[in-house]
């Protein structure tokens, strides 16, 4: 992570006030330990350096101050480099001019004078070209990250700065990596979004299509007089209302399936006994166990302490898994519903000897509107959101749900809840 400093603008005149003032003092002292060293003057001399020096210092200070804070020098160039050279000239011909005048106040030769002053402006010719080098290097990685934000905001999402160096805008640079990075990953996250939304739109509408064009296509029939005879107008409407069910069940799971991922379920935690509710499940599935042929039992292993569930959604789970284990199990097959205490979970499983899950759709049959492929082609069944509802409705209760399945042997569907009452207090409860 690249390391954030907050730069307070306010005091940000000042403090360069005080730097300003600082450098004057620093080279003052300087210059005069310089001179003690190099020709120890008399006491009078240094007292006269010091006043000159003061005066041509304070005097570059206002000079200064007054080109890049009231005529706005500094901030009206408009590039980077320009502003360094301008600083640096400035800087440059200030200093090139205090020599020259102290020189000349303090009574050097003509001669000496002009020697000084034509040392002085080789050095600041050179001082120059390292200034422009340096102002160069900044200005062209300023530019890098510039440009490359310039072609992250036309929409280039890879586009990203080699970081040069190590200071602070080889830190700039790698800030703007991490930045355009993390833009990635939200637009590819959106991107995921707005296929899933896309799809289901997709999946939504061909399940709510296909029985109504069955209805309309029946309901025509009768109207327009096609179909008369009393039996077959009789079948139809028997039909139409099986049609009519399926629908408003599907209309009912995906308006729960919209809850439960939109995290606005509402549990309605009460304190059941497992035993009732295995066997009301037992009771209510019973019927169309036995119109498939299918033997449907179940047990409660031990005593099994109370759970605070939402009875009725919990039961839906049960009743999702039991009819998938009867829909998929063949004639003469058994189907078994266990419950039983694991310690600080209770456990619920629906065995069933029927067609098992192909390996490739173990990993997606709780994904909503994923059906395995043998169900796919069948018209019978629901629209594939059963086990992405019965999920839903076993993680709001801080349980989990998986399976275990072996093709043609059978499948286990299991899943656990929590045992302790503490346990759902986290959950919300609308
Ligand atoms: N007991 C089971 N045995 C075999 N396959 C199953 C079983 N339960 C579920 N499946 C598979 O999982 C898929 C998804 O189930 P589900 O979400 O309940 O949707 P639906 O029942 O509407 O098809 C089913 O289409 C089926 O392929
Ligand atoms: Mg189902």
């Amino acid at each position: 992570m690249a390391e954030l400093e907050q730069v307070n603008t306010s005091k940000r005149g000042l403090s360069y006030g005080w730097f300003a003032f600082g450098g004057l003092l620093v080279a003052l002292v300087a210059a005069i330990v310089y001179a003690v060293l190099l020709m120890s003057p008399p006491a009078e001399d240094i007292r006269d350096m010091i006043t000159f020096l003061l005066i041509s210092g304070s005097l570059s200070l206002v000079i200064g101050y007054l080109g890049f804070r009231r005529f706005g020098l500094g901030s009206s160039l408009p590039s980077l480099r320009l502003k360094i050279m301008v600083i640096y000239i400035a800087g440059l011909a200030i200093a090139f001019v205090n020599v020259v005048v102290t020189a000349a106040l303090m009574f050097l030769s003509e001669h000496d004078l002009k020697l000084l002053s034509v040392l002085l402006f080789f050095a600041l010719v050179i001082s120059l070209f390292s200034a422009y080098f340096l102002a160069e290097s900044m200005s062209r990685s300023v530019r890098l990250v510039m440009n490359a934000a310039g072609r992250l905001a036309e929409g280039k999402a890879d586009e990203r700065v080699p970081v040069q160096s190590a200071d602070e805008l080889g830190r700039l640079a790698s800030a703007f990596n991490q930045m355009a990075d993390r833009l990635a990953e939200a637009s590819a996250a959106q991107q995921r979004v707005e296929n899933a939304r896309r799809e289901l739109v997709a999946a939504v509408s061909h399940d709510l299509r296909t029985p109504l064009a069955s209805i309309r296509a029946m309901v025509e029939a009768v109207n327009d007089g096609v179909v008369r005879d009393p039996e077959t107008v009789h079948r139809y409407l028997v039909s139409v209302q099986h049609e009519a069910q399926r629908l408003g069940a599907l209309i009912d799971d995906l308006f729960e399936l919209s809850q439960i991922e939109a995290g606005a379920l509402k549990l309605q935690l009460e304190r059941a006994s497992l035993e009732d509710v295995v066997s009301d499940t037992l009771e209510s599935m019973d019927a169309q166990a036995r119109l498939k042929g299918v033997a449907l039992s179940g047990k409660v292993e031990g005593t099994l302490p109370p759970v605070y569930v939402d009875t009725r959604k919990f039961q839906r789970v049960l009743y999702n898994l039991v009819q998938n284990a009867i829909r998929h199990t063949p004639a003469d097959g058994a189907v078994t519903l266990i419950a039983r205490d694991c310690g600080n979970e209770v456990e619920v499983q629906v065995a069933d000897s029927g067609e098992g899950i192909a390996e490739r759709d173990l990993p997606h049959i709780f994904d909503r509107f994923y059906r395995g492929e043998p169900s796919r082609s069948r018209d019978t069944g629901g629209a594939g959101l059963g086990l992405a509802i019965a999920r839903g409705i076993i993680e709001a209760h801080g349980g989990r749900i998986w399976v275990e399945s072996t093709l043609h042997e059978g499948s286990t569907f299991l899943f656990s809840l929590p045992r302790k009452e503490k346990a759902f207090l986290p959950m919300v409860v609308f």
